[in-house]
């Protein structure tokens, strides 16, 4: 991107003085960035519009007289009469002048460009900025027009780079957002996301408007028609320009978006519902997608662009019943389960987290028509064992490690190929412990350097059994295998080195699937299918447990957590904090769906130190970061050994957590596979969670018995796994939110 414009420069030319060139002028006018603005138009009376609007500084008639001594040339004529312009200029001498224009459509412009001047001038600096509206005319110049509005350049290969940066700098300052493109990518994007809507609202217009009985249609017309049909209040000579100048463009996206109404018509004709289903709930998400993107608001934007910073005020206790949302585990793999069945499956208490929504939309992408998350219910037509249909394009799984392992294994098993990507954290955590036990069962993938994403996973495969001892403790693995098996030849078993979670064996059985458990060794074997099933997920542990630690450490404190999961392959870290001292009752036992769930009720206590059995850990792995808060409240030692699978979380959480914990004061030194922690007193400070949900979420419940207050930075991914967070939070007790600016 380009600097501030560097000199002040002496003459700007604007040619064409509508909405579009008016609000270049005028804009720069404002800025004083040139001596003079001057506009040349063929009407008199937008000459004169133009001087007493403020547009421009004066007017001239003669083209040749307004670009002697420019610096720059702004060419805004309509499209069409382009070339007759650009001819007139190749008549003159501009000097080192550096010409440009607004064009919707490129390439045109280049061809008449080459065709005038012989050859593309090195100082034409093609541009378009996307920032029309059915307004025109120099009445509605505005300074403002393009204030964070995007404008593309199309360079060429021997565009003079001054030029390019002159005239990079003069959008900047009118607040533009400028991107660089090639000539013929910019007019394909375009004829797809601005000349086809227009064809479409032109043509819808025109079409009721013939009928005869338009007069009742339009009577009717409400939101929706208005809304559809604003851009047909454009105008039309200038669109009769861009549709001929953008010809070829234009006809190919027609021609795609033919063939996608006759399915369409297709579909309504034969009362094809799911067909109907599919479009309209996979273009819904799309477009909440946009909206995002439009209001900045993207979450991916979010993770890499915003340090979003929460500060927690210190002290407090907690008080109240709560239910924390879904577990993520289980509604992951309702999802997957769910578009694998053969039937409808409905889901309650889905978590609507984002690594939750990235498994949704990678079975959207593959066909799966899958209706909500809305109160966390969601609707999943299955499609079969055999359904999935190839993804448009690699599957974006964000933050989502959980996601990413299990979909490899049943991926590896489709007819098609599929990319796995994720963000800057999925992309370093380390994929060959997936990747080699599926190679051995006949598998093609290709990783990134080191084993690491994006994930190529090649289609076509022939799969076969095998038995797997797993070298760590991982359901992410046991399961990416078991998926793996429901397609491979005879039986996969996987054995385990120590208990992990056991939900995909757990919903598989509530499907339908049989899956036979002996001592640490699951077994599938092919040949059954998935029937769809109600499903209900209990509220996550992993979730409650910040509200576990954050009750037991803050004095005067009693809470209840509402219909929380606790498999008993989860509930390590309700073992360790009653070893540790925590007064917790588990009341109201019962099971839902194949899952035990409970409410938990949770009192302050005094905590002690613990050497922490090696044997929990498995069964505590996402709770050490608020078990790491707990130990530093207690009185005493807490040693944890025999957990480097910490390492390779979303974050090191071995490290993360001791580096925010001494920054507050605390006694804490990591080991290769644990920490030792001595508890005490500790203070406020700044620390980084290094976009870590769980520790931004750990170190606000650390600011109930801190001495002062906690700045934690990096927390936009709490909205992976508890969007909630801050609500329920601030509702029990605990201080913490996002810090004003
Ligand atoms: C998960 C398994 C665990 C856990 C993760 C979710 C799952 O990962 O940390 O948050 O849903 O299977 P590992 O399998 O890497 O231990």
């Amino acid at each position: 991107m380009a600097d501030a414009v560097p000199v002040k420069l002496r003459r700007l030319v604007v040619v064409g003085l509508g909405l579009i060139g008016g609000s270049f002028a005028k804009g720069l006018r404002e800025k004083g960035v040139f001596e003079e603005v001057l506009g040349v138009d063929r009407d008199p009376e937008t000459r004169r519009l133009a001087v007493e609007l403020g547009v421009v500084d004066r007017c001239e008639e003669s083209l040749e007289q307004a670009c002697r001594e420019a610096d720059v040339i702004q060419l805004a004529v309509p499209i069409l009469a382009m070339e007759k312009v650009l001819a007139e200029l190749s008549r003159y001498d501009l000097g080192n002048a550096v010409l440009t224009d607004v064009g919707s459509a490129k390439g045109n412009v280049v061809r008449a460009a080459r065709a005038t001047f012989g050859s593309m001038p090195p100082r034409f600096v093609p541009g378009h900025p996307i920032a029309g509206s059915e307004q025109s005319g120099v009445e509605a110049a505005n300074a403002e027009l393009f204030r964070r509005h995007k404008v593309i350049l199309t360079p060429l290969a021997d565009t003079d780079p001054q030029a390019l940066a002159l005239v990079d700098s003069l959008w900047c300052e009118l607040g533009a957002d400028v991107e660089h493109m090639d000539v013929d990518h910019h007019d394909e994007v375009l004829a797809a996301t601005s000349h086809l809507p227009h064809l479409l609202a032109f043509t819808l217009v025109d079409s009721l408007a013939k009928r005869s009985e338009n007069l009742e249609i339009f009577r009717y017309a409400a939101g929706g028609f208005r809304d559809f049909t604003r851009i047909a209040g454009s105008d039309p000579v200038m669109w009769h320009d861009i549709f001929l100048a953008n010809r070829e463009a234009v006809l190919r996206i027609l021609d795609v978006f033919r063939g996608d109404l006759d399915a369409l018509r297709e579909a309504v004709d034969s009362g094809d519902g799911h067909q109907l289903l599919g479009v309209f709930t996979r273009a819904r998400v799309a477009r909440e997608h946009f909206s995002k993107i439009l209001a900045r608001r993207a979450y991916v934007d979010a993770m890499h662009n915003n340090d979003l910073i929460y500060l927690a005020q210190p002290g407090g206790s907690l008080s109240g019943r709560v239910r924390v949302p879904g577990d993520k585990s289980i509604s992951h793999r309702s999802i997957m389960l769910g578009s694998l069945a053969e039937g409808t499956t409905e889901v309650e208490g889905f978590l609507e987290g984002e690594d939750a929504l990235a498994t949704i939309q990678a079975f959207r992408d593959m066909g799966v028509v899958i209706e909500g998350p809305q109160h966390g219910r969601v609707t999943v037509h299955g499609v079969g064992l055999h359904g999935l249909k190839p993804p448009p394009g690699p599957l974006y799984l964000g933050n989502s490690g959980t996601s990413m392992r299990l979909l490899s294994g049943l991926l590896a098993a489709q007819s098609f190929d599929t990319t796995l990507t994720g963000d800057a954290s999925l992309s370093k955590r380390p994929m060959n412990r997936v990747a080699k036990p599926l190679r051995e069962m006949g598998a093609v993938i290709e990783t990134g350097p080191e084993g690491r994403p994006p994930l190529t996973i090649r289609g076509g495969q022939r799969l076969t059994g095998m038995n797997y001892e797993m070298p760590m403790a991982s359901a992410q693995v046991k399961s990416c295998l078991l998926l793996a098996g429901l397609y491979a030849a005879g039986e996969t078993a996987v054995t385990e080195p120590a208990p992990t979670r056991d939900h995909t064996e757990r919903m598989l059985r509530g499907f339908g699937y049989p899956v036979d458990v002996q001592g640490s060794t699951a077994r599938v074997e092919s040949g059954h299918k998935l029937s769809a099933t109600h499903i209900e997920v209990p509220a996550d542990i992993s979730s409650a447990a910040f509200f576990l630690v954050a009750a037991s450490i803050a004095e005067g404190s009693e809470i209840v957590l509402e219909h929380v999961g606790i498999n008993p392959t989860r509930t390590g870290v309700i073992d360790i904090l009653k070893l540790m001292g925590a007064d917790i009752t588990l009341e109201n036992q019962r099971e839902v769906g194949g899952e035990p769930v409970a409410d938990l009720c949770v009192r302050s206590a005094k905590l002690k130190g613990i050497d922490i059995p090696e044997d929990l850990v498995p069964l505590a792995i996402d709770e050490f970061p608020v078990l790491f808060v707990a130990a530093a409240n207690a009185e005493g030692r807490t040693v944890l050994r025999g957990a480097e699978e910490l390492r390779v979380k979303e974050s090191d959480r071995i490290q993360v957590m001791a580096d925010g914990l001494k920054a507050l004061g605390v006694k804490c030194e990591p080991t290769p596979d644990g920490i030792i922690i001595d508890g005490g007193a500790y203070g406020g400070g700044e620390v980084w969670s290094h976009g870590d949900h769980r520790i931004a979420m750990s170190f606000s419940v650390a600011s109930l018995r801190a001495g002062g207050p906690i700045r934690i930075h990096d927390c936009a991914n709490v909205a992976t796994s508890f969007p909630t967070f801050l609500g329920l939070a601030s509702q029990t007790g605990i201080r913490v939110a996002v810090e004003s600016n």
